[in-house]
């Protein structure tokens, strides 16, 4: 039996951060599942599959060999043998993995898959879907949130971090086009789960939220 600790929340909400932290700290296995729709997208552009057509994004989703292994709190993420790691983070994947995540046919793929890597493993599970979709029986549901202004201040810099320097004009319009289309979505809309404790982190140091978390768990 699985033990889940879900993290869902809008971008640059610093779940990311929080996730790995209290994974740590818990001895927990974490699982990025917004890596697996990043992978989808980092492959979408490499083959040159078509944004705009569902059919052949589920397809390229219902034919990848995914892999994980977990390390502590580190998740080696692989797509048909390939190990994602910074090459999912980049601008342009960021920019279309909005059209991966509204893509039904896509997450009908990814949602089992997330609940098999789950299966008999105590994680950490980060994302938009967990506490309401994908582990709808977490232990302990979390939705993690910060304001616009301040999710935008730490996507800039944490992009500057990987040598990638975006204006923070452009990260906030991107943030704010994505947190639109996460809500606006049919099948798994980044919604609060009613069994999820709220934690607005602005201003808060990242620390301080996961020992908040830590507490809760
Ligand atoms: O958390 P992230 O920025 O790495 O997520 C990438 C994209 O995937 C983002 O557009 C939201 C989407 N996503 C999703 O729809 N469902 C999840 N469980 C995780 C991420």
């Amino acid at each position: 039996m699985e033990d889940v600790i879900a993290i869902d929340g809008p971008a640059g909400a610093g779940k990311s951060t929080v996730a790995r932290l209290l994974a740590a700290r818990l001895s927990y296995a974490r699982l990025d599942t917004g890596a697996m729709y990043r992978g989808v997208a980092y492959l979408a552009l490499k083959r040159g599959v078509d944004f705009q057509n569902p059919a052949a994004l589920a397809a390229l989703a219902a034919a990848v060999r995914i892999e994980v292994a977990f390390r502590g709190a580190e998740m080696e993420l692989r797509m048909d043998g390939e190990i994602l790691n910074d090459q999912i983070r980049a601008p342009e994947v960021s920019e279309r993995v909005k059209a991966v995540a509204a893509c039904e046919g896509v997450r009908t793929v990814l949602v089992p898959a997330q609940r098999r890597l789950g299966a008999g493993h105590r994680v950490v599970c980060e994302g938009r879907d967990i506490g309401t979709v994908v582990f709808p029986d977490a232990r302990k549901k979390f939705y993690l949130t910060a304001s616009l202004e301040e999710r935008a201040r730490r996507r800039a810099s944490e992009l500057r971090g990987r040598g990638v320097d975006q204006p923070l004009d452009d990260v906030r319009a991107s943030i704010r086009e994505r947190d639109a289309m996460d809500a606006a979505r049919r099948m798994g809309p980044l919604v609060v789960a009613p069994d999820a404790v709220v934690i607005d982190s602005t201003g808060v140091p990242i620390e301080q939220v996961v020992e908040t978390l830590h507490r809760l768990c």
